[in-house]
Formats: structure tokens, sequence, C-alpha cells
């Protein structure tokens, strides 16, 4: 019979065999939260400390050996063990050996159940505002490019049709948009994962008289949770941080959808910049979007990370259940998915060259402009639906002769319609269509300054 000496091996008569404890361990993913188990592990035994639970010098000897440990950490000189399961236990043995027995003290009141969420709450809790941060600064690229062309004129689509001409910079704005709420939506995530789990214990709390407030102040949360059950076996928090990535990710990847058209060879709107380019290995001339494609590409596994959380957490009965350990991979990956994802996004938008000359000739050989005329119909007194219909048979009698309706003579309007006069020209004019649309929100120059002005002011 071999002894068994994890730290919960007491009531064991055998040990695990390597392949099952390999199954069972964590420590090769978990090791990213070291510096917050350390962390709260200093919160912990100040607290039990200052309440008496543990005498004043047990409480300085281990946080001074945990200190140690951190400025080990730091610079790279701890080591982990898959014998030792998990960060927890890792942690918990390296104190040992760093300060003796006394280290065993560390663990009173306290279940690695509350640790591991607090670890994961203090991680998450850090991520979500460099999340923002980088976030600021991808929708500052933004705000800067649509600034310099709210006058760019390009077509813009309906089912990938040309629709009506619209200004670049109003397209852009649209993404601003989008990455703001996104970013609310991870400022919200904060109020979520701003909670301590620590004293929670194993699922019941603890009849040590503990200080969780204390202990929530010292790790900088804004309180405790109020239930010991929900504590410990809910990841909610991550949840809602997986499905906000995931609909960041929805935006980035139409965005990148977006420039891989755009500098194909049939648009040519924009051309990214050699830095944010990559070659082909057989034809020479290729310069390939890869990193915007990456970018959409990576949305699958933000979106599978967050598929997989709701599966591991559907029907698990409260409270801790070992499933919840593969609640890590996912979180870590997605968080290091989306930093990088937004970095590059804004560098490879803050240096592409936009074609704004390109962009405003392709708006020029089509019928995007057939709504200004039908409008202009209208504003003239012609019904709506009226207008719309010698509009779509001009449209029909043109494409069949070749021509747009900026060719079309004066002549031939005036048979279609008495309404019609010479400035029927500068309603048709790309440039004009867009400058016109004064609607609140519209792609009117005004209007784009408008948003552009907004910005800025929340910005900052
Ligand atoms: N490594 C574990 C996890 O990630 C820590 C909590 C273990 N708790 C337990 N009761 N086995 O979930």
């Amino acid at each position: 019979m071999t002894e068994n000496h994890k730290l919960w091996g007491g009531r064991f008569e055998a040990s695990l065999e390597k392949w099952v404890e390999e199954f069972g361990a964590s420590i090769s993913f978990d090791q990213k939260m070291a510096q917050y188990d350390i962390e709260g592990s200093i919160a912990h035994v100040t607290m039990l400390g200052a309440t008496g639970i543990i005498s004043k010098d047990d409480a300085e000897m281990i946080k001074a050996g945990l200190e140690t440990l951190l400025r080990k950490y730091k610079a790279g000189e701890l080591t982990f063990d898959v014998t030792n399961e998990d960060i927890h236990m890792n942690i918990e043995q390296l104190l040992t050996d760093e300060i003796g027995s006394v280290a065993g003290k560390l663990h009173t009141a306290r279940s690695r159940n509350d640790q591991v969420a607090t670890d994961m709450h203090l991680y998450l809790k850090a991520k979500l505002s460099e999340v923002t941060e980088k976030l600021e600064n991808l929708r500052r690229v933004i705000v800067k490019l649509a600034e310099d062309n709210i006058e760019t004129i390009m077509p813009g689509y309906t089912h990938l049709q040309h629709a009506q001409p619209i200004s670049f910079g109003h397209h852009l704005m649209a993404y601003y948009s989008m990455f703001t709420r996104d970013s609310e939506r991870f400022s919200f995530n904060v109020k979520h994962t701003d909670l301590s789990p620590l004293g929670a214990a194993a699922l019941a709390g603890t009849t040590f008289p503990i200080d969780r407030n204390l202990t929530a102040d010292l790790m900088g949360f804004s309180t405790p949770y109020r239930n010991s059950l929900d504590a410990v076996s809910d990841r909610d928090f991550i949840l809602e941080f997986l499905s906000n990535a995931s609909i960041l990710m929805i935006h980035m990847s139409r965005f990148c959808e977006e420039i891989i058209n755009w500098c194909s060879h049939e648009y040519q709107f924009v051309t990214l910049s050699d830095t944010f380019s990559t070659g082909s290995s057989i034809m020479p001339q290729k310069k390939n979007p890869d990193m915007a494609e990456l970018i959409r590409g990576k949305s699958g596994r933000v979106y599978g990370n967050l598929i997989g959380l709701l599966t591991v957490m559907k029907s698990l009965p409260l409270a801790y259940n070992k499933d919840l350990q593969e609640d890590k991979e996912g979180m870590f990956d997605t968080a290091e998915t989306i930093t990088v994802a937004i970095d590059i996004l804004a560098g490879m938008l803050g240096s592409m060259t936009v074609n704004k000359e390109r962009m405003k000739s392709s708006t020029q050989k089509d019928f995007s402009n057939a709504t200004e005329l039908a409008d202009y119909l209208a504003s003239k007194g012609v019904p709506f639906r009226k207008a719309h219909e010698i509009v779509g048979k001009l449209v029909l009698e043109c494409s069949k002769k070749g021509i747009y309706l900026q060719d079309v003579s004066l002549e031939s309007y005036q048979e279609l319609s008495d309404v019609i006069d010479n400035d029927v020209y500068t309603v048709l004019d790309p440039y004009n269509a867009v400058k016109r649309r004064h609607s609140l929100g519209g792609t009117g120059f005004d209007q784009v300054k408008w948003q552009i002005e907004a910005a800025k002011a929340e910005l900052g």
C-alpha cells in the first residue's frame, strides 16, 4: 500500500496512477492565475491574522512567504508540478517549501472552491479593463479615419448591390457605434465580476469568525457575494464575458470581411499596408489580407468557447462540481484572442490607404442615384409610388442602352414628366446625393460630422 502524499491525501490508502492524475490536473493551464492566487492568499491570511483566527506572527510569516513567492513568480523562478494538481495546491506546496509547516495554516476557513472562483474573478476583472482600453484605442482610430473621409463618396450596399451613395466616414462610424456598445457591454460585465467569492468556503460558509468584507476590500472587490452556494458554483460572469466577446467578434468579423472585399481587385477601395499583409509562396504578385481573414476566422473559436461553457454549466447541480474546471481554457483563450484581435484591427485601419477616387468613381457608373430621381419627382408633387414606377422603367430602358441616368437628355426627361428641370442633374450627382441627406443619423456630411463630434466627446 503506497501512502498518498496529496494535500488531501489523509483519507486515501492508495494513490492515483500518473495518467489518471494528469487527467484531473489543471496546472498546465490554471498557472495563468498564479499571481491572482497569491494575491488572494495574501488578502486571506491578512484577514486570518486581523480576526485572530491565526496568530499575528503566523500570519506575518505566511504573508512574507507569499510575497517572496510573488516576487519569484514575476522573476520567472517558480516551477509548477502536475502532482500538485492545480495552481492552488502548487502555491501551497511552494509556500511550505519556503516557510515550512506553518504554511498549513493558510487554508484555514477557505476551500479551493472559493479560491478558484476568486482567482477567476480577479483575472477577468483585470482583462475587462484591458479590453475596454483597447477598444477605446480602436474607436479613436476609427474616428480619426472617419474624420479624414467625411466627404469620401462610396457606394452604400444592400444585398451587396449598389444601393445609394454614402460617405465612407459614415460607413466607418457605423462600426464606431458597434464598438462603443461592445465596450459598454464589457463595462457592465465588470459589475458581475467585481464580487468576492472568498469566504464562501467549500459551499456553506464557515464557523470561523472570518471577515469577508475585509478580504473583498483588500482584493479591490466592491462587495462579497451574498450567497455562498452561488459564489462557488456560478460562472455567469464568465458566460457574460464570452457572450460579449462573441458579439464583439461578430462586429470585427463583419468589418474584416468588408476590408477583405475592399482590397480585392474588383473593389480596390483600400490598400492595406505591407506591415499588415502577407505574400504567397507560389504566386509572386499576391498581397493577402491574412490578418483580416484571421480575425474573421478566430470568431469561430470565441463562439465555440461560449457554447462550450454554456454546455458545461447546463444541468450542473449546486454547488461545486469538477466540471467547473473546464471553465478556464475558453476564458483565457477568448481574452487572449480578442485583446490581440482588437489591436490588429486598429493597426490595420490606422495604416491602410483609402483609394478615394476609386471609391467615388464606382458610384458614377451605376444606378445608385435612382432613388434621387424618384425623390426629386416626389418632391415636385408626383406620388412616390408613381415616381418609383417612372424611374424603374427609365432604369430598364437605360440599362438596355448601356447608359446611366445622368446620360439621359433633358428633352427625354421632360417627355417623361413635365416637372423635370435642368436641376435634375445636380440631384443625380452622387456627391450631392450624400451631402443632401440631412436627416438625423443619415449620411449627410453634417450628420457624419455630428456623429464624429459626439464620439470625440465620448472619448474625451
Ligand atoms: N482546479 C479546480 C478547478 O479548477 C479547483 C477547485 C477544486 N475543488 C475541488 N473541490 N476539487 O475547478
